[in-house]
């Protein structure tokens, strides 16, 4: 199984200056050591856009560059707008769509498929957080859009939007039937359109994607533990922590530890 940890710097640090410190804080936890294994798991950091350059100046391996945000077109008169174009000329792998703080600013399901499509259109793996009102009916809305070679390339990321920027975590009972109702509800809408194709054109019963879940929403390093037993979680997308890279590694290797045995 492959882990994520997203962390959403949010409009954090204050400036260029403290975000290149920052960055280089995280190079020093995650230059891997002999004994710690990295392969399974990676480290996604989204600053703000104008940190973006500083990802071209040395950085280890396991860091990879997300954005927080990206527009729904590639191009045109849109003040103030980043393109998933110009987000991947600075070598961004990986986008936060979809997130509360953004649906609660006007992105509707309609705009988040739109940028979920810039976002494939430019190989830049999406992370599509559900949970601002409805987790379930914003998940279907993405699944009715997207083909499951589609969907096998994004990330879910449920976010119950009163757990976000809050010290309230989602309780792991909560967090544990979301995740199983994503993975029903992908099973289900991808079972459907199986059954139709091996009916008509013939199918492969190995469709039915199997995309990464997450959680995310006021994880620390104190509060981490209670979701370890979550079966088929996959990570955790990091707000406010993120600023501490320390304390991101504790939780990616205690992570791993825990769940050796799915
Ligand atoms: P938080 O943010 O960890 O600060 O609650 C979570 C998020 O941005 O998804």
């Amino acid at each position: 199984m492959r882990y994520y940890f997203i962390c959403n710097w949010k409009m954090y640090p204050s400036s260029f200056g403290k975000a290149r410190a920052l960055l280089a804080d995280y190079n020093k936890f995650f230059t891997p050591t002999k004994k710690e294994n990295w392969i399974n798991k990676k480290i996604v950091v989204c600053p703000s856009a104008p940190f973006f350059q500083l990802f071209d100046e040395k950085r280890t391996h396991t860091i990879k560059l997300g954005s927080q945000n990206i527009f729904w077109k590639s191009t045109g008169n849109y003040t103030g707008q980043i393109s998933a174009r110009m987000a991947k000329d600075f070598g961004v792998e990986y986008v936060i769509i979809g997130h509360s703080e953004l649906r609660a600013n006007g992105d509707t399901d309609i705009l988040v498929n739109l940028k979920i499509k810039e976002a494939l259109k430019y190989y830049i793996t999406p992370i599509v957080c559900v949970g601002h009102k409805d987790y379930l009916r914003e998940t279907l809305n993405v699944l009715n859009d997207f083909s499951s070679d589609e969907v096998n390339k994004m990330i879910f990321a449920y976010e119950p939007i009163e757990a976000i920027g809050t010290n309230n975590p989602e309780d792991p009972e909560k967090v544990e039937k979301a995740v199983r109702q994503i993975k029903k509800l992908i099973y289900q809408r991808f079972r459907k359109k199986l059954f139709v194709r091996m009916f008509g054109l013939g199918g492969n019963k190995n469709n039915i994607p199997k995309p990464a879940i997450l959680y995310g929403g006021s994880v620390n390093l104190q509060n981490y533990k209670k979701f370890l037993s979550i079966p088929d979680l996959s990570g955790f997308v990091v707000g406010r922590e993120s600023l501490n890279p320390s304390n991101i590694k504790e939780i990616a290797l205690g992570f791993d530890n825990s769940h050796e045995t799915r």
